[in-house]
């Protein structure tokens, strides 16, 4: 069953269910949660009292009061209850509902603990941040004797909030919500099962779902359109490549449009990569699933925009068919690459999708990937990288990641870097070397942008999680769709 939230008019002391979570800030105990510490004789207040409970980011309490709940969660937001605090802090309450086999759960986030936040913002990020912790992939277990019951809604508690601004964010942080979790359910499959034409299914469904026009190029269809750069890299594998254009209709003006990079595995082909945590190369198609996810939220929310989301999707796999380093592939643009390193696949797809963009006569592009591995040295798992050929442009999507906490710092395009990818044979290679490495992936893709606002963000580092934290589970992130969402409800003045 999906994870939801509702909105609900319970107060906190009159709530009677298996586990009320109480996000509050560094300090005292708020006086608006008297009338719950009363209820409960006080179980909170002996919290603090203790010295167990001060209000620090990430700090939880338990407890098993004799009155009121079966049992109350004390989640520390912080000194500073900033949107990022209280997103993180339902997702605390959320990860920790679920452990506990809650299958329901209360969240209140009293006015003291969401002092500095706009009402619709708060709700909006309560919303976001339970969904993420929520989330949990154990389809392909084998069930246990004695399963925990899955954890499936939260009623989030408004207080005094004002009705109609409280529930407008939280219609806009349920649907993006909902958008994380369709990314990262897309991101966790493995290889086999999720092919570049099963990633197109699951794609015509959103579509379908959300009455969409959704097309497909197969094999055939890409050599029609003269997709060199997808086919090369899709050769070497009995999986074929595939080509998706997703359109959300919303408004009348030129489209924005998202591209996401959908290599489902990524081994290198010939240049292959070591057998080293090979395995995460199953998330090279987390642009793809974030695209997806933006896709499931506008479908959710309609704003009042054009978007086209473009996913190109290729399995790179060595083989006796696969394409080597030394090939020369044409492009849909036209331009000739000289392919050096078979790894540099996902700047060769992209370069096919941002070609095929200009079609749309877009007012703005963004594509996003997970590039390069380089983008995690230069900025380890704090923050993605982002490229582009417009300031005012790149400014825009760095203030959407900004409101999202989904950070992405601007890297330099100068015209100095160009020298490392020219190549001796053909108009550009796929490789400059290791310095660098990040910019001259995001140089190669401009060779392909024409005529339209770009930024390119590479997410290699950030798209999936090797450490579990209080609010996340180990894997897929979903990365990217709360950017996207936060990008198009501005463009669409909602
Ligand atoms: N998919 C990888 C990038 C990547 C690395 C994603 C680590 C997630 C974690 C990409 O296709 C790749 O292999 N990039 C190469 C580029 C190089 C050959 C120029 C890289 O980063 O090493
Ligand atoms: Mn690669
Ligand atoms: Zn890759």
């Amino acid at each position: 069953m999906p994870f939801t939230t509702s909105l609900s008019d319970v107060t906190p002391e009159s709530y009677t269910g298996p586990l009320l979570i109480a996000l509050l800030p560094q300090g005292p105990l708020p006086s608006s949660l008297a009338a719950l510490d009363a209820k409960t004789a006080g179980a909170i207040a002996r919290a603090y009292a203790s010295g167990d409970f001060t209000g620090k980011r990430d700090e939880t309490v338990l407890a098993y009061p004799a009155a009121g709940p079966s049992r109350v969660l004390l989640v520390g937001v912080g000194k500073e209850p900033t949107r990022a605090a209280l997103r993180r802090g339902a997702g605390v309450g959320a990860k920790r509902a679920r452990l506990l086999g809650a299958p329901t759960a209360a969240l209140a986030c009293p006015a003291e603990a969401r002092a500095v936040v706009p009402v619709g913002e708060a709700f909006q990020a309560l919303a976001e941040g339970a969904a993420q912790g929520s989330w949990y992939f154990g389809e392909m277990k084998r069930p246990p004797e004695d399963p925990k019951p899955p954890f499936i809604s939260l009623e989030i508690l408004r207080g005094d909030a004002d009705a109609a601004l409280a529930a407008r964010g939280h219609e806009v942080g349920a649907a993006i919500g909902a958008g994380q979790l369709l990314a990262r359910g897309v991101q966790v499959l493995p290889p086999n099962v999720l092919t570049p034409s099963r990633l197109a299914e699951v794609a015509g469904e959103l579509a379908a779902r959300h009455g969409m026009p959704c097309t497909v190029l197969d094999r055939a269809g890409l050599e029609r359109e003269g997709m060199g750069a997808i086919l090369a890299v899709g050769v070497g594998s009995a999986e074929e490549p595939r080509f998706v254009a997703l359109e959300y209709r919303g408004g009348t003006g030129a489209p924005v449009v998202l591209i996401g990079k959908g290599i489902t595995f990524d081994t290198g082909g010939i240049s292959i990569k070591p057998a080293q945590s090979m395995e995460d190369m199953k998330y090279d198609m987390s642009g793809a699933a974030a695209v997806l996810g933006a896709f499931e939220a506008f479908g959710r929310l309609r704003p009042k925009l054009n978007v086209i989301g473009l996913i190109p999707s290729a399995e790179n796999m060595p083989s006796g068919t696969a394409y080597r380093p030394a090939d020369v592939v044409k492009t849909h643009f036209g331009k000739t690459i000289e392919v050096v390193n078979t790894d540099a696949e996902g700047r060769l797809l992209l370069a096919d999708a941002l070609s095929w963009a200009r079609k749309y006569q877009p007012a703005a592009v963004v594509d996003i990937a997970t590039l390069t591995g380089a983008i995690g040295i230069a900025l380890g798992q704090v923050a993605g990288g982002v490229m582009g050929n417009d300031p005012a442009f790149v400014q825009e999507v760095i203030a959407a990641g900004q409101r999202a906490h989904e950070r992405v710092w601007e890297l330099p395009l100068w015209d100095e870097y160009r020298e490392l990818i020219k190549s001796d044979i053909a108009d550009v290679k796929n490789s400059g070397g290791r310095l660098a490495g990040s910019i001259t992936a995001g140089w190669f893709l401009k060779e392909f942008v024409e005529g339209y606002s770009w930024a390119h963000l590479d997410v290699a580092a950030t798209a999936y999680t090797d450490r579990e934290d209080a609010a996340l589970v180990k894997g897929p992130t979903g990365i990217g769709v709360r950017l996207f969402a936060e990008l198009v409800l501005a463009r669409a003045g909602a």
